[in-house]
C-alpha cells in the first residue's frame, strides 16, 4: 500500500474507533459482520447512526454528505416529509393484510403513466423482479436461456449470478464469452442457461442468438451499466438490441432497479427513447421502503392472469412500503424535483471536471441522471473489460480521503457511483466539491509516481 493512501486508512482509523468495535463484535455472530456483502470492506465498515435529508451520522459522531444514499435507493434523500408522513399514517392503519387494496391499482396507475407498460406486479426487491421477469420470458417464449452482459448485475437470483464480477483468466473470447458462476451453489444448469455478450457489443449479441436458434427467451440488461462505475450505452446499441430481439421473437428486459427513477422522471426508456418488452423497478421507488415491481404489455402480463406463470409474495404490497412508494411518486419524484437534482448534478459534475483538468489527473468524470463517478481511466470505458484497468488503490485513496472530510462520495466500491438526493443543497455539493480539491491533488501525484496500475476485479 502506498503512503498517501496508508495515511488516510490511518486517518480514516482514528475518526472511527467506535466502528471498528462494532465490526469486531458484529464478526462473532454475522458472517462479514455486515448483512449484505457488498457493505464489507477494509478495514472494517463506518457503523451509522442516523440520517436527515442529504446528510448522515455515523456512530462516533461523524457527519457526512451522503451520496451513497443505501447504494442510490434513496433518491427521495433520508426522512422525506411526504415519506415519512406518508409512513406514520400508514402504520396507525395497519402495515400488512395479505390481501388486496387500493394502493396497488393507485401505484400501477402511477408506473404505467411513466414507464411503457400496461399491467405491472409487485415485490419487495430488485432481486425478486428481475427473477420474476426472466421467468416470465421464458414462459412467453417457451424457451430457457437469457443472454446478459459480462459484469451486469441484476441481484441474487441464479440467473442473476451469472459472470457479476469474472476474473481475467476466466474471460473467454470477447466476442463469447465464458458463463461464469459468481460464486458456490449457482447450479451448472442455471449457469449453462445464461449466456454472456459484451455490453456495446452488437456483434456479441448476434453471435449468440446465431450459436442458440431459437432458444433465447430474452436479453436482460441495464441500459446504462451501473455495476462497473458508470458505463453509457454507446449510440445505437439499445436500437440494436431491440432490432435483434424483435428479428429473433425475444422479449428485451431493461432493468430499471437504477435507472427507473434517477435517470429521468421517465427512466431509460424515455430518455434514450427505446421501448423493452418488461421494466423491472425497485431502489428509488420505494423512498427508502423496500419496493419492486416488474412491468410488461397486457399480452405478457397476462401470462399471470392466465395462470401460467406464478407470481406471489406474503410481503407484496404491504400497506407501509406501498404508502411510501405511492407519495414518492406523487409527491418526490415530480418534474420540478428532476430540475433541481438536475441543476445539482451539473454543478457536481462540472466542479469534478474542472478538478480533474487543474491537477492533471488521468481520469473522467461520468454521469448521468442524479448518478455520476470519477472514473480513475483516461478514456472512457464501453464495458466490463476496460473498468477492471482502473487503479484500485488511488480510487481507496480516493473514497477514503473524502470520507476522512465528512463526504460519502458514493457507496464503497469502484463499480458504484454517487447518487444525489432531491433534498440536497447546493451547500452540500459545495462541500463534496471542496473535499474533492483538497483530495485531488494527492491522488495525481500518486498516480504520477505509481504510473498505470490494473486492478483486480472483484468483491
Ligand atoms: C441493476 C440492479 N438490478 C438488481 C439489483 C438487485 O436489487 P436488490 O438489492 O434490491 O435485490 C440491483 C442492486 O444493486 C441493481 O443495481
Amino acid at each position: 500500500m502506498y503512503d498517501g493512501l496508508q495515511k488516510e486508512i490511518s486517518t480514516y482509523e482514528k475518526r472511527t474507533p467506535k466502528s471498528a468495535a462494532a465490526h469486531k463484535r458484529a464478526l462473532e455472530r454475522i458472517p462479514l459482520g455486515v448483512a449484505s456483502n457488498y457493505r464489507h470492506y477494509e478495514p472494517y465498515p463506518i457503523f451509522v447512526k442516523d440520517g436527515k435529508a442529504g446528510r448522515i451520522h455515523d456512530i462516533d459522531g461523524n457527519e457526512y454528505v451522503d451520496h451513497n444514499l443505501c447504494f442510490g435507493a434513496l433518491m427521495a434523500g433520508h426522512c422525506h416529509p411526504a415519506v415519512v408522513k406518508a409512513v406514520k399514517e400508514q402504520l396507525d392503519l395497519g402495515t400488512t393484510f395479505g390481501m388486496p387494496h387500493d394502493q396497488e391499482w393507485e401505484l400501477a396507475e402511477e408506473i404505467c403513466k411513466r414507464y411503457p407498460v400496461e399491467m405491472v406486479r409487485f415485490g419487495s426487491s430488485g432481486t425478486e423482479v428481475t427473477m420474476h421477469a426472466c421467468r416470465i420470458a421464458r414462459a412467453a417464449t417457451g424457451r430457457d436461456k437469457i443472454v446478459k452482459f459480462e459484469g451486469s448485475y441484476h441481484g441474487l437470483h441464479d440467473t442473476a449470478l451469472v459472470s457479476v464480477k469474472p476474473k481475467e483468466t476466466e474471460y473467454g473470447d470477447e466476442n463469447a464469452p465464458n458463463s461464469v458462476p459468481g460464486g458456490g451453489g449457482v447450479p451448472k444448469a442455471a449457469v449453462d442457461n445464461v449466456l454472456i455478450a459484451s455490453f456495446n457489443n452488437l456483434g456479441s449479441v448476434e453471435n449468440r442468438f446465431k450459436q442458440y436458434p431459437g432458444q433465447i427467451a430474452a436479453i436482460i440488461l441495464e441500459p446504462i451499466l451501473m455495476n462497473v462505475g458508470l458505463c453509457i450505452p454507446q449510440p445505437g446499441f439499445l436500437e440494436g438490441l431491440r432490432k435483434i430481439c424483435d428479428a429473433n421473437g425475444a422479449l428485451l428486459i431493461f432493468d430499471e432497479v437504477k435507472t427507473g427513477a434517477k435517470l429521468a422522471w421517465g427512466g431509460a426508456s424515455d430518455y434514450f427513447g427505446v421501448k423493452p418488452d418488461m421494466i423491472c423497478l425497485a431502489k428509488s421507488i420505494g423512498g427508502g421502503l423496500p419496493l419492486g415491481a416488474f412491468g410488461a404489455s397486457r399480452k405478457v402480463m397476462n401470462l399471470i392472469s392466465d395462470h401460467k406463470v406464478f407470481h406471489g409474495g406474503t410481503y407484496n404490497t404491504n400497506r407501509v412500503a406501498m404508502a411510501a412508494g405511492l407519495a414518492t411518486f406523487r409527491e418526490v419524484l415530480t418534474r420540478d424535483a428532476y430540475a433541481h437534482v438536475g441543476k445539482l448534478s451539473k454543478k457536481l459534475t462540472e466542479g469534478y471536471r474542472t478538478i480533474v483538468a487543474k491537477n492533471g489527473l488521468r481520469a473522467y468524470v461520468a454521469s448521468a441522471g442524479v448518478n455520476g463517478a470519477l472514473m480513475l481511466y483516461p478514456q472512457e470505458i464501453r464495458n466490463y473489460r476496460d473498468w477492471t484497468k482502473i487503479d484500485v488503490d488511488l480510487w481507496r485513496h480516493y473514497w477514503f480521503g473524502m470520507v476522512n472530510r465528512g463526504v460519502l462520495a458514493q457507496p464503497y466500491w469502484w463499480d458504484e457511483q454517487w447518487t444525489i438526493s432531491v433534498q440536497h443543497t447546493e451547500a452540500d455539493i459545495d462541500k463534496h466539491l471542496a473535499a474533492f480539491e483538497e483530495v485531488a491533488p494527492g491522488l495525481a501525484k500518486a498516480q504520477s509516481e505509481r504510473g498505470m496500475v490494473t486492478a483486480a476485479a472483484g468483491h
